[in-house]
């Protein structure tokens, strides 16, 4: 695991925004695993602002969002299918269907699940997976002990979870999600993680610094062969081993 770590928050978002760019410049047809939540914000205007500026073609991108609530239409603002299309879809050039996100209002979670994995399959696997981390220590939204071999499944929702996303919903969380499984994340070629923030700090050390515990799936990480880890100067702010980094 690669630990990087900036001054400030901008910093750690524009330079998660330039690894993003690098990889479609490498290969104009990656495929991204992209992630929600207020972190992501500022690398999906940087990197609006990199479509605009350096015309950064996202045309043969294909998209796979980690998660969306379950019983949430993609029309519904909170949704993250909403979310997404407000904070990037929207402005660039990515193909709309090629922008997968997974279907909260399905009969079978389970079977919108395998159909999920297949889809991601299809595309010839997910090159870059961004990822945010929840004060739990969720990756997606697999909460404490799911299985670090899990695909796309539902997960029920933590009250921690509740707690932290209720700003993003009015204070009406949907208390359960789909998201891709911590397995799903792991098969990725490259995993990418963005935190940022004094609240994440202690966090930062548990998952970082370990020992590795199912209690925080973000400790799964480990396993990947290639994950990289951009901190802000606040969310690195109680390692121990930062000259080592
Ligand atoms: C949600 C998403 C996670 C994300 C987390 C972090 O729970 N499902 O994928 O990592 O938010 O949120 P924030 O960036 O707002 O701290």
């Amino acid at each position: 695991m690669q630990i990087i770590i900036l001054k400030s928050e901008k910093a750690a978002a524009d330079f998660t925004a330039r690894l993003m760019a690098d990889a479609v410049k490498g290969n104009p047809k990656t495929v991204f695993g992209l992630a929600t939540g207020r972190t992501m914000e500022p690398v999906y205007a940087r990197l609006i602002a990199l479509y605009k500026e350096e015309k950064l073609d996202f045309s043969k991108c294909t998209t796979f969002n980690l998660d969306e609530y379950i019983g949430v239409a993609p029309e519904n603002p909170i949704s993250y299918r909403a979310t997404m299309q407000r904070l990037l879809f929207d402005h660039i050039n990515v193909r709309p269907k090629a922008t997968h996100v997974p279907d909260g209002m399905a009969k079978s979670t389970e079977k919108a699940g395998r159909k999920y994995e297949d889809a991601i399959a299809k595309a010839g696997g997910i090159d870059f997976q961004l990822l945010g981390i929840g004060l739990d220590g969720h990756i997606g939204f697999n909460e404490p002990l799911s299985s670090f071999a899990s695909l796309t499944h539902e997960e029920v929702l933590t009250p921690a979870t509740l707690a932290q996303n209720a700003g993003l919903c009015d204070g009406n969380v949907p208390c359960r999600a789909m998201t891709m499984g911590v397995g799903t994340i792991l098969a990725s070629r490259r995993a990418v993680m963005l935190v940022t923030g004094q609240k994440k700090a202690a966090l930062m050390e548990q998952f970082i610094e370990g020992p590795i515990t199912p209690i925080i799936s973000a400790c799964a990480l480990h396993f990947h062969r290639d994950c990289v880890v951009i901190l802000d100067a606040k969310a690195a702010s109680s390692l121990k081993h930062k000259d080592h980094y």
